[in-house]
């Protein structure tokens, strides 16, 4: 509430604030604004007694969102998700309960049925498992006439859906074929990736195939599109597992993506019934502090709906294997990295050395035609092999013994888009936006352990976390978390409830600086209403400029109002300031002169604390934020008091106000005239003698470039990227290649970058 207060006007004095800015201040790092918990924030929803909202299905054909709960499903508007259509209760029975607990297992917690999987089906039905107290089940479900009704027949939830509620599966429905990943039997020891459908068919159980695996997320590709070698459409698992590959002493964990053609249908000898087109690959986030891999924990693909799958990105978030570091990473790939590393890359085979121990080794013998593990195409039709059935047993043996791919998949511009310390990030959405420049920009939303979302852009290569919203309180764990094209709203689910968030709520800006410095696409300044609205073609006229930021463009506007204060002899005085951004350094003047901290004066976040005041504290004080954006330093006058001795009852208002005609102060007009101007002065010389860095970027390169090169407006973002620094100097985040040879021709249409709140900490 407090940032939607006026923060009125601004002196839009080009004042750099670089004098206030340490060496180390996290520009960009951190986010611009941090919301706390309000209900505004977002539509919830949460019923009494039902936990565990971890599942979702948007149907917008319905206009429904679909949300899977602790034996429970809801019918929920997807306009508006507080308000609730039709739910249908699924419990265990007492005799199941019992059976579960029996087996050891916990009552309360285990043996409840948690809904897992919520689909559509080709016919419009819903098909919906549950882990039914140890004991998963599907059903086809409908949404007739508002009623969401559960249909008695029951399908057998072995392999479609896990036993056990706390472990991580992945599913995806396609033509109506439904792709699953957990675990198949009560004890969680056979994990595998399975196709349900007339013939199923699944992973071998062998530790090659998959090794205690964390399954994470399921994606579609749809690879016969105008294929010239008539390739067949893919499904994409993504996973993390125990390395077999590593020879370590310890367990090593690492993230994995692994493929199987929509066409297959087995082998007929070999592998009959299971997977023959089934390969993985390690992935890569390469974040330096850690020798060891991160963990991948979500994916998002994002394709373009204009281009062919081949520009589709993987977004995907990891996070540290051990519990040592909080930080957590982005890196994104392309789906046509991945897929070339399947279709051409070498194959590892496991070698025995001395008796028992095997290592993993490049395998570079002879190939077996057709290539293991690769879809039915026109140059297998051609040889009369026209479904995986007639495969010989040479190919189907080759890839049972070696489904691991030799070469990683390394990331775009080989190091992570995003790395921030703080809260864990769990879930990501991207999503692309217009904005004015005419540019699309792909916005990501990441949810995060504490139930918090953030918003962060890449600007051609700066990482720009523009906020972070707390969103479920009591801070729930981001579950799952959905887009929606057709409403433009995220929708997230915690164990305590859902929400539905609006990709923008540019109403949290009050000023016009405030909208073009939080450099949201979504967001511009609308000159006539004087409001931050979101952006859209109707209204061209905003003021927009996310790239640079330039609040120059931004008319000027009115002074802040003198709030009057009394000094109680002896007590505290507040003044508040509230600064709307995090970026932002608040100073205060007291008569013209800046203020030093003192133990009776006390810089707050948000104000000024006069302790034990006295009459001898009267004055007028002024609270001055400063901002820096790409295209220069802008300060506002956030609050101003007149601070007073002589006696008033009470009537104290802590919180300053914009006035529409404020009264003149001449005479301290003057004195800040002149101190601008011999600041400014001082500050002119100092850039030009390069006494002052500018760090317009969270990542940081100062002390590297020759300082003096450096000039207030240029377009220098721009810049750093095309020439990024060598890997490595001047990236304390991301480690070195490996032995890969550095792959530069990727084309960059995400440039990378990353931030962290405190780089002094590396
Ligand atoms: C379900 O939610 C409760 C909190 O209400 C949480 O303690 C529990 O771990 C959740 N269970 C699962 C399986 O996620
Ligand atoms: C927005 O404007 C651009 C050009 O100004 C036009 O090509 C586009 O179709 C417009 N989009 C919508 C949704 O009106
Ligand atoms: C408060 O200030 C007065 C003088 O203005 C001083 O005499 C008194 O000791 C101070 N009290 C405290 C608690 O510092
Ligand atoms: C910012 O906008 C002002 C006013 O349009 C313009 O004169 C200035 O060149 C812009 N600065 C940058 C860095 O784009």
């Amino acid at each position: 509430m407090h940032l939607l207060l006026a923060l009125a006007v601004f002196s839009l004095s080009l004042l750099p604030l670089a004098l206030m800015l340490e060496e180390n201040s996290p520009l960009g790092c951190v986010p611009r604004r941090s919301v706390p918990y309000h209900r505004d924030n977002a539509h919830l929803f949460q019923e009494e007694g039902v936990s565990n909202y971890s599942t979702m299905l948007l149907r917008e054909d319905l206009n429904l969102l679909l949300l899977g709960a602790r034996e429970a499903v809801y019918a929920l508007d997807l306009s508006d998700i507080s308000k609730k259509l039709s739910s249908v209760k699924w419990e265990v029975t007492k005799a199941q309960e019992d059976e579960c607990e029996n087996k050891g297992k916990n009552a309360e917690t285990d043996c409840k049925n948690y809904i897992r999987v919520l689909h559509k089906m080709d016919d419009g039905m819903i098909y919906v498992c549950g882990t039914k107290a140890f004991d998963p089940e599907c059903h086809k479900m409908s949404y007739t006439n508002g009623k969401l009704t559960l249909e008695e027949e029951a399908d057998d939830g072995k392999g479609k859906c896990p036993f056990d509620p706390f472990q991580r599966y992945a599913s995806i429905m396609v033509d109506n074929n439904l792709y699953s990943a957990t675990s198949m039997n009560f004890l969680g020891s056979e994990p595998v990736l399975m196709r349900s459908s007339p013939v199923s068919i699944r992973t071998e159980f062998k530790s090659s195939w998959l090794h205690e695996p964390t399954f994470v997320s399921m994606a579609q590709m749809p690879e016969s599109d105008s294929s010239e070698e008539g390739d067949d459409d893919k499904v994409y698992l993504f996973f993390s597992e125990t390395a077999v590959e590593c020879d370590c002493y310890n367990k090593l964990v690492v993230s994995r993506v692994a493929r199987v053609c929509k066409g297959d249908l087995g082998g007929k000898r070999t592998l009959q019934k299971k997977w023959t087109s089934f390969l993985k690959a390690r992935m890569d986030c390469p974040v330096l502090e850690s020798q060891l891999p991160y963990i991948i924990q979500d994916t998002y693909r994002w394709c373009d709906p204009q281009k062919p799958w081949k520009e589709c990105i993987f977004y995907a978030i990891f996070t540290p294997q051990s519990d040592a570091s909080d930080l957590s990473a982005v890196c994104a790939y392309h789906v046509s990295d991945i897929s070339k590393v399947f279709a051409e890359g070498k194959y590892k085979t496991p070698v025995t050395v001395e008796t028992s121990f095997v290592k993993w080794v490049m395998y570079s013998g002879d190939v077996p035609v057709p290539r293991p593990g690769a879809c039915i195409n026109n140059q297998a039709r051609e040889a009369g092999i026209d479904g995986t059935l007639d495969l010989p047993d040479r190919t189907l043996q080759f890839i049972k013994d070696r489904p691991l791919m030799d070469q990683a998949i390394r990331p775009i511009g080989e190091r992570p888009l995003l790395v921030r310390r703080g809260a864990t990030f769990t879930r990501i959405i991207v999503t692309d936006v217009l904005a004015a420049d005419g540019e699309k920009y792909h916005v990501m939303f990441i949810g995060t352990e504490e139930g918090t979302m953030l918003k962060a852009v890449n600007y051609k290569g700066e990482m720009f976390i523009i906020e972070e919203v707390q969103v479920f309180d009591p801070p729930g764990f981001i579950k799952i978390l959905e887009f929606s094209v057709v409403t433009g709203h995220l929708y997230a689910g915690s164990d305590y409830g859902a929400a539905q968030i609006p990709v923008a709520t540019c109403g949290r800006s009050s000023t016009c600086m405030d909208c073009v410095l939080s450099r949201d696409p979504f967001c511009g300044w609308d000159k006539t209403t004087k409001k931050c609205v979101l952006f859209s073609n109707l209204t061209s006229e905003l003021i927009q400029n996310v790239k640079n930021g330039n609040a120059s463009l931004c008319p000027k506007d009115e002074a802040v109002a003198p709030i009057v204060q009394y000094i109680w002899p002896g007590g505290n005085l507040k003044l508040g300031c509230p600064s709307p951004s995090n970026l932002a350094e608040t100073t205060w003047e007291r008569d013209g002169r800046l203020m030093t901290p003192s133990s009776r004066f006390q810089l707050l976040r948000d104000g000024l604390l006069i302790l034990n005041a006295s009459v001898n504290d009267a004055g007028h004080y002024r609270c001055v934020a400063a901002e820096r954006s790409n295209a220069g330093e802008y300060t506002t006058t956030v609050a101003e008091y007149t601070v007073t001795g002589s006696s008033g009852e009470g009537g104290v208002s802590l919180r300053p106000s914009p006035r529409t005609a404020g009264p003149s102060i001449p005479g301290l007009q003057v004195v800040v005239a002149l101190l601008v101007i011999s600041l400014v002065a001082l500050l002119a010389w100092n850039f030009y003698k390069g006494h002052i860095p500018l760090p317009w970027n969270c990542w940081k390169q100062r002390g590297r470039h020759p300082q003096g090169s450096r000039d207030h407006d240029n377009s220098d973002v721009v810049h750093q990227n095309t020439e990024r620094p060598p890997a490595a100097e001047g990236k304390p985040l991301v480690s070195g290649a490996e032995n890969n040879p550095r792959n530069n021709n990727h084309s960059t249409e995400v440039v990378v970058l990353q931030c962290t709140n405190d780089e002094s900490q590396f």
